[in-house]
Parts: structure tokens; C-alpha cells; sequence
């Protein structure tokens, strides 16, 4: 691919850069997005009448059993291409801030150190009462695991619908797309907010706001570039032609 010259010397001459994923970008790991990942038992169920609290409350062991059924789903995938990339990325801007609605924890195991989880991580869990992490309960099938602690369910550490998005990586995300040169959303329809308006925020400090989609967005009229694919190949293709042939 031919990206534009301009883009690429903006990105050369960067010292801060801020991305932002969506779905998209774990797509080609093989994990399908939220709504196209009910299949099977779970089919006769929304999504959004599993992700929320009300569901907890209403039905835990339904909805603990779908999230250790996606949880399963999930450590059978490794990240793609462009996650790789954006490790790529990380190494030669001064200050990178990788910035993701995405839950599947596929950014860490890439490698991405400066990392936002806006929307938690499916692969923790924490006591839905007094909020202590744990990272080993039983799995007792008849009934949700409980806290060491205080007895309290456990549940998923992802926000859910309803929910506040955790205020410290919030505030963070909107500095770094504040303080960005170039800010990028990549693989996100960019319908969700909080997390849709960081691209406006770079937008209206001066940053060059870039796309990455297989399909134009919302955003597309505001932004500078767009490049509309996969991110899994035009990620790694845009590292190459602008830090040279040494990207995974
Ligand atoms: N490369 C780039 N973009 C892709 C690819 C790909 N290989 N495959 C799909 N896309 C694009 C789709 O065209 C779509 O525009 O990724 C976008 C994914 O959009 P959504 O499914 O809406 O995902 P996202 O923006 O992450 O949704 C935000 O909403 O469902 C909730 O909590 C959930 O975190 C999620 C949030």
C-alpha cells in the first residue's frame, strides 16, 4: 500500500502518538466481535442482557457461565499482525499510549506496555461486592465462585452496561489523545462514548487524526487519513514504510 507522504513524515518526526482499538482490531486473531459471538447454547441470548448488572443480579450463574465460556474462547487466541505492530509502534515513539475498548487482553499479550483497558479485561475477576482481585477460584459448576475475602460473588472485571467506565484510565485516555501529535482509531465503529469522542478531543488540540476501519465510520469525514481494511495488514505495512523492514 502507498500511504501519503505527509503521514509519513508526520509520524517520523512524532513524539507522542495515541491509538485507540475497538473490535476490529482482534478480528483477524479469529475472535468474533460482541454481537456476533453468540452462537450455540448462547444464541437465544442478547448481549446485552447478559453484560450488565441487572443481569448479575437477576441470574450470576447465567451469566458467570457465559462470560468462563467466552473467557475459554479467548486463551485459544493470540494476537494478530497489527497488534504486533502497534508493539512496533510503542518502540519508536517517545510517549505511546495504546488506548482499548477491547476486553480480550490480546494487546498485553502482544507486548503493549503503555496500555489502557477502557473497558477492563475479561480474563480478571474481582468480588462484585468489596472489589478484591483474585486470580484463582473454584469451579464449583453448580454455583458462582465467591470471594475469599468477604464471601461477595465474583464476577467479570469489565464494564458492564449501565456502568462506569474506571476513572483513572478514563482520565488518562483523554489526556493522551489531548496531548497526541497523531491520534489513531483503529477498528472501532466509534458509536460507543466515552471512548468515540477521544478522536474528536485529538482533533480539537491539533492532533492529525488518522483511521484505520474495513469500513468508513462516523469519524471518517473529521479525520485526516483513512485507510479502510484490515488493520492486521495495513498496520504492519504502515511501520514498515515509516521505520523500515524491521516489523514483525
Ligand atoms: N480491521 C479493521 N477494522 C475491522 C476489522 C479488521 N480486520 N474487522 C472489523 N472491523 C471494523 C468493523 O467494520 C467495525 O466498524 O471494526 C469495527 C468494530 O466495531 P464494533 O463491533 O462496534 O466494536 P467497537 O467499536 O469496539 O465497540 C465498542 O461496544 O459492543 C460494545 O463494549 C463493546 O467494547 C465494545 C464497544
Amino acid at each position: 500500500m502507498d500511504f501519503p507522504s505527509d503521514l509519513i513524515r508526520f509520524l517520523t518526526k512524532a513524539e507522542r502518538v495515541s491509538v485507540l482499538t475497538g473490535a476490529g482490531a482482534s478480528q483477524e486473531s479469529g475472535l468474533r466481535t460482541f454481537r456476533d459471538s453468540q452462537s450455540g447454547l448462547w444464541a437465544q441470548y442478547r448481549p446485552e442482557d447478559l453484560a450488565s448488572p441487572e443481569a448479575f443480579a437477576r441470574d450470576p450463574k447465567l451469566v458467570w457461565d457465559w462470560y468462563a465460556w467466552r473467557r475459554e474462547a479467548i486463551k485459544g487466541v493470540r494476537p494478530n499482525a497489527g497488534h504486533y505492530a502497534l508493539v512496533e509502534m510503542e518502540n519508536k515513539i517517545p510517549t505511546f499510549t495504546l488506548v482499548t475498548q477491547n476486553v480480550d487482553g490480546l494487546h498485553r499479550f502482544a507486548g503493549s506496555r503503555n496500555l489502557l483497558e477502557l473497558h477492563g479485561n475479561i480474563l480478571r475477576v474481582r468480588c462484585a461486592n468489596c472489589g478484591t482481585f483474585t486470580e484463582t477460584w473454584g469451579d464449583d459448576t453448580e454455583s458462582v465462585p465467591k470471594c475469599e475475602r468477604c464471601s461477595g460473588l465474583l464476577r467479570p472485571d469489565v464494564v458492564w452496561f449501565g456502568e462506569a467506565l474506571p476513572r483513572a484510565e478514563l482520565e488518562s485516555a483523554v489526556n493522551a489523545a489531548r496531548e497526541a501529535q497523531v491520534f489513531f482509531s483503529i477498528g472501532t465503529s466509534g458509536v460507543v462514548q466515552p471512548a468515540a469522542a477521544l478522536a474528536h478531543a485529538a482533533r480539537n488540540k491539533g492532533a492529525v487524526v488518522v483511521e484505520i476501519n474495513a469500513e468508513p465510520t462516523p469519524l471518517t469525514p473529521k479525520t485526516d487519513f483513512a485507510f479502510h481494511g484490515k488493520s492486521g495488514e495495513i498496520l504492519p505495512e504502515l511501520v514498515k514504510a515509516v521505520w523500515g523492514n524491521n516489523s514483525r
